[in-house]
């Protein structure tokens, strides 16, 4: 990997105290265009000129759009990719597509379907690099989410949040969080579906704050945040079978109540009502997932000014 590139690829292998930045720096951002058409640009306009590509293996709305905006208030511009429009989707190799890409364009992001691919990708490209999802973790979805919470409840820090079902990507992420925000997480999830072992012993090491049970009430217990996410993610198998195994985990009102009204729920979208959430908890007064997306947007910014502008140097 090129030294001083500044890759968005996981939480856990960035300082905590830039993470807090780039909270801060997307919630400063975001007032400042408070009241303004999406279309306006950033009064800094920090990107003009810079172009990024949005590399997709995988469907998506939210950061397809998000990211494609983002750049366009920054005053850059994005393109986006596809993997079966562009020769990738034909065994042309990352390697080539990392280097051939980074002679055209000034950052790149990407959808995939592997976290290998990735991190192959940022360690041939010659430009920043974001992980848009893959299979093991969504760290922008993180960002956004903390963003979320403190707009909603203040700052995160020494805070208890809930994550129930399974131990997929984002649940990954959120325990990633955890311990660079430094809040406590429990997590319920079924024997067969826990987030990564690798993952679980990181956070041990860092002095986390992760709890583990198999009981979606004793994660929900007075929680600040109750977390859920779908139970088929893109790319799993058995979807029969883990609907079985995460039945027991759906977040009804009744779990809610557990938290207290207070309680935020949140999802990162898309959800399936009737399966991991009822209509009437991500419908009520309790769910904050549509401000949820939109800070998608807002720390992004924060993500790309930061790989390309060096506002903290
Ligand atoms: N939450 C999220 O990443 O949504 P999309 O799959 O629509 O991008
Ligand atoms: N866990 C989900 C998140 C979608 C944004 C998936 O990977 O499909």
């Amino acid at each position: 990997m090129v030294e001083n590139i500044r890759h968005f690829l996981d939480l856990d292998v960035l300082d905590a105290s830039l993470l807090r930045r780039l909270v801060d720096e997307a919630k400063t951002r975001k007032q400042r265009r408070r009241g303004l058409a999406h279309g306006t640009l950033d009064d800094d306009a920090p990107l003009a000129g810079r172009i990024l590509a949005l590399i997709f293996e995988k469907p998506s709305t939210r950061t397809r759009v998000s990211f494609d905006v983002g750049m366009r208030q920054l005053g850059g511009e994005s393109i986006i990719l596809n993997r079966d429009v562009i020769q990738l989707g034909r065994g042309e190799t990352v390697a080539d597509t990392a280097r051939v890409l980074s002679r055209y364009v000034d950052a790149l992001m990407i959808r995939s379907d592997s976290h290998s691919t990735l991190l192959e990708l940022a360690a041939e490209a010659r430009v920043p690099v974001v992980n848009g999802l893959t299979d093991r973790s969504h760290p922008c979805q993180l960002l956004a989410d903390i963003l979320t919470f403190e707009e909603h409840k203040g700052l995160i820090t020494g805070r208890s949040v809930a994550w129930i079902g399974d131990g997929n990507n984002v649940a990954a992420s959120w325990i990633h969080a955890a311990v660079k925000f430094n809040f406590e997480l429990r997590l319920a999830c079924p024997a067969r579906l826990q987030p990564p072992m690798e993952v679980l012993d990181w956070a041990r090491r860092e002095g986390g704050r992760i709890f583990l049970t198999e009981d979606p009430r004793e994660a929900a217990a007075h929680a600040d945040c109750v977390v859920a996410d779908t139970w088929v993610s893109m790319g799993d198998t058995e979807a029969a079978q883990r609907m079985e195994i995460l039945a027991p985990y759906q977040v009804d009102s009744a779990l809610m109540a557990l938290a207290g009204p207070d309680a935020l729920f949140m999802h990162c979208l898309p959800a399936h009502r009737g399966e991991e959430v009822t209509a009437e908890v991500i419908d009520g007064p309790q769910s904050v997932v549509i401000d949820g997306a939109e800070n998608r947007l807002h720390a992004q910014k924060s993500i790309l000014v930061w790989c390309l502008s060096g506002w903290d140097k």
